[in-house]
């Protein structure tokens, strides 16, 4: 690599090509939203449905669910969020730019920050002196709960109050006894869902990694309580192979054993996953020991009765709940991220996407070697229409010269371009041209199909 690739390099790719775009950028922006365009969102559906094969098709104990984003107000406040679901907040008391107290602290080298109280981090501002970003000094902290807030129906008062959800979790609880109820499935067995989760974070930042919209892929595991730790490793294993499945770096994938000032308020052991991206070693995903937290939880505030009875009598009991959860948008950017490579072609510089070849947006892209040639552009009509018919993401090319839209593919990560020439037309076979390599084979055009897939 000739450079250290850094985060601007990847945001000026991802828009240039069509991946990701700033949230409503025609008017400025909207703080903490992205849009993916046509091969960003090619990518990420690559990479869920990539999951949903792996946990959900592909195993008989995993049941997927599409529950609502919107949910009672009361699923909120029997599961902690409207209490507790809320991070520390400071403001700079000249600009009134608003910034996490834990953030600011640790920037600063305060260390167990996340072990404080209120009380603590107020004191530890003072103890250090420290000020905002701007220099300014800091108002006291305030708990700043990140629900999105909105009523639903026509009236507005607290009887109408909803949530943009913040986890898909919830909907998989407030479900257990449908699935049970439709299923009887044996114990331990697992929910697991993908949707949008919403968080009013006070400083979104780093591109897709802190985002205010996002999407989450999670599982809810419903297991004996004797049995958890079997059963918590076992889905944890999981995890780590699907990290490897999509191509992540094992020696850039680590595995955090959260200490219990660390924790959720549910979690009793947790594993976060961390990746090294180009911002550093941070969170992708996790797994947690939500013990029987949530069931019970809900089993109180609903007055339903939320135990499993075990089809041979044993007593009934209300399952604990392992949870591996996964971040969409964190594993976009860590796909992206660990596939950025910057090389030197006949003396050129190149971009290029080392994608995983069932996680590439575009599988092939066709092109006539000359675009004002008609029987090379019919010849390769013929051929894109074969591919197209047989392997689905294939891109038709006749952009500039034969050199930029190998670049152009290469910056996509296209594994392979074909190039239909005037021998085509005597031998019925075609260029392949390899995107790591850069290296060029003929293969016939009745072997295409097979040599690509
Ligand atoms: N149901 C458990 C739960 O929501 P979490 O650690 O708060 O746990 C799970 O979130 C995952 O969701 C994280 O590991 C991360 O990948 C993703 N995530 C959380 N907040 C995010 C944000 N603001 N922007 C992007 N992804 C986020």
């Amino acid at each position: 690599m000739s450079k250290t690739v850094a985060m601007e390099d990847i945001v000026s790719l991802t828009k240039r090509r069509g991946f990701i775009y700033q949230g409503s950028e025609l008017y400025g922006g909207l703080s903490g939203t992205w849009d993916y365009g046509p091969l960003g969102i090619q990518l990420k559906r690559n990479i869920s449905n990539a999951w949903w094969k792996f946990f959900v098709e592909d195993r008989d104990d995993t049941y997927g669910i599409d529950a609502a984003i919107l949910m009672n107000q009361k699923v909120w406040q029997a599961s902690g969020h409207v209490d507790g679901f809320s991070d520390p907040l400071v403001e700079d008391m000249v600009n009134k730019k608003r910034h996490r107290a834990d953030h600011l602290l640790e920037d600063a080298g305060v260390e167990n920050v996340a072990a404080m109280s209120t009380e603590q981090m107020n004191q530890a501002f003072k103890d250090n002196n420290i000020k905002s970003p701007d220099g300014n000094e800091l108002s006291e902290i305030r708990q700043f709960n990140m629900m999105f807030q909105t009523n639903v129906g026509a009236i507005q008062d607290e009887t109408s109050v909803s949530y943009l959800r913040p986890e898909t979790a919830q909907g998989m609880f407030v479900n257990f006894k449908n699935i049970v109820d439709s299923f009887s499935p044996n114990i331990p067995f697992a929910t697991a869902q993908i949707g949008k989760a919403f968080r009013n974070e006070i400083s979104p930042r780093d591109f897709i990694f802190r985002v205010r919209e996002f999407e989450q892929m999670e599982i809810e595991v419903f297991a004996h309580p004797d049995n958890w730790r079997e059963v918590f490793d076992e889905w944890l294993e999981l995890q780590k192979q699907f990290y490897l499945s999509i191509g992540l770096p094992e020696e850039k994938l680590h595995f955090i054993d959260v200490p219990a000032e660390d924790r959720a308020h549910y979690s009793k052991h947790s594993i976060d996953s961390e990746f090294d991206y180009i911002i550093g070693q941070k969170e992708l995903g996790g797994c947690a020991y939500r013990t029987d937290h949530d069931l019970s939880a809900h089993m109180k505030h609903s007055g339903k009765n939320l135990e499993y009875r075990p089809k041979d009598g044993s007593p009934a009991f209300v399952p604990h709940v392992i949870e591996p959860t996964f971040g969409l948008d964190r594993l976009v950017l860590a796909v992206i991220d660990s596939s950025y490579v910057e090389d030197e072609v006949n003396g050129e510089k190149r971009v290029y996407l080392k994608l995983p070849k069932h996680l590439a947006p575009v599988k092939v892209a066709v092109s006539p070697l000359l675009k004002n040639k008609p029987e090379l552009v019919e010849k390769a009509r013929e051929v894109y229409a074969q591919l197209k018919k047989d392997i689905g993401s294939v891109m038709w090319d006749d952009n500039g010269n034969i050199g930029k839209r190998y670049r152009r593919q290469d910056e996509i990560g296209t594994p392979y371009c074909v190039v239909i020439d005037f021998d085509s037309l005597e031998d019925n076979s075609v260029t392949v041209r390899h995107r790591d390599t850069t290296e060029q084979e003929r293969v016939a055009i009745s072997d295409l199909v097979g040599k690509i897939s």
